[in-house]
């Protein structure tokens, strides 16, 4: 249930912090499912989508929906209802499959995320024309869900709203993770929800001996006359079997996501 005090901290500091959107139990099956699958991709049994820090390191395990990581349970907390009640009340009822991914840990290096807007946001730009992109109506509902305790996020409170300052952009356009004027680290306990909007500057930092075991993950509100992109490396995901695989309620969303894909 999305609360007065969590919609006005999403509009001011650009996130908030949720302990009910999922169920306790689910998280226990989300957890052991996400360390089968980090166990098998580290050993090198599996990879549809990873990126690796180093070899046999991985840091983000991405469509883990797909049959092949044979983890139901990811598809089904895509569609459990306390985690669409916060989606719906953020970007309505009509929605599109975003994506579901794994962040975790090098288990033999520091690894820093740097600094940056998502959705693809070009920093060269005036203010007036930064301000104006960040004023659009939000389409998307981004989140992380802590399946350990984790303190790898850090955000600038508010800079979804403003336009960066000179260190800001210095940073992000010279792929920087250095601290920052006003950032927090978002202090997550197991079974945590965190979502922002994807406009707030934001970075992320692991260390080998912090375990983390993240899903990052996002809904869009559907819009059938939306621009059709390449599928890249998420190819994987347009097979028959996918489909076959995921929870009848998880359909209509995976079809949306589907029709806009170019293969
Ligand atoms: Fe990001």
């Amino acid at each position: 249930m999305w609360t007065e005090a969590q919609k006005q901290a999403f509009a001011e500091r650009g996130y908030f912090i949720a302990s009910d959107a999922v169920s306790p139990d689910m998280v226990e099956e989300l957890r052991q499912a996400a360390r089968r699958v980090k166990a098998r991709v580290r050993t090198g049994e599996l990879d549809l989508y990873t990126d690796y820090r180093g070899e046999g390191e991985p840091y983000h395990v991405s469509g883990l929906i797909a049959p092949q990581y044979g983890e139901p349970i990811f598809a089904q907390y895509l569609v459990s209802e306390p985690l669409l009640a916060y989606v719906r009340a953020q970007i309505g009822r009509e929605l599109c499959l975003g994506s579901l991914s794994m962040f975790t840990n090098p288990h033999d290096q520091v690894y820093n995320v740097p600094w940056h807007r998502d959705d693809g946001l070009v920093f060269d730009k005036d203010e007036a024309t930064e301000l104006a992109y960040l004023q659009e109506p939000r389409t998307q509902c981004r989140w992380e869900l802590a399946l350990e305790d984790d303190s790898a996020l850090g955000v600038i409170p508010g800079s979804q709203n403003r336009y960066r300052t000179q260190r800001e952009f210095e940073a992000m356009s010279n792929s920087r993770a250095e601290d920052l004027p006003g950032a927090k680290t978002i202090h997550l306990r197991a079974g945590e929800t965190v979502f922002w909007n994807g406009n707030i500057i934001h970075r992320a930092c692991h260390r080998p001996e912090r375990e983390r075991l993240t899903l990052i993950a996002a809904y869009k509100a559907y819009r059938a006359d939306e621009p059709s992109q390449d599928v890249g490396r998420f190819r994987f995901l347009l097979d028959e079997a996918v489909r076959a695989g995921l929870p009848t309620a998880l359909h209509v969303y995976y079809d949306r996501w589907k029709s806009l894909q170019r293969a």
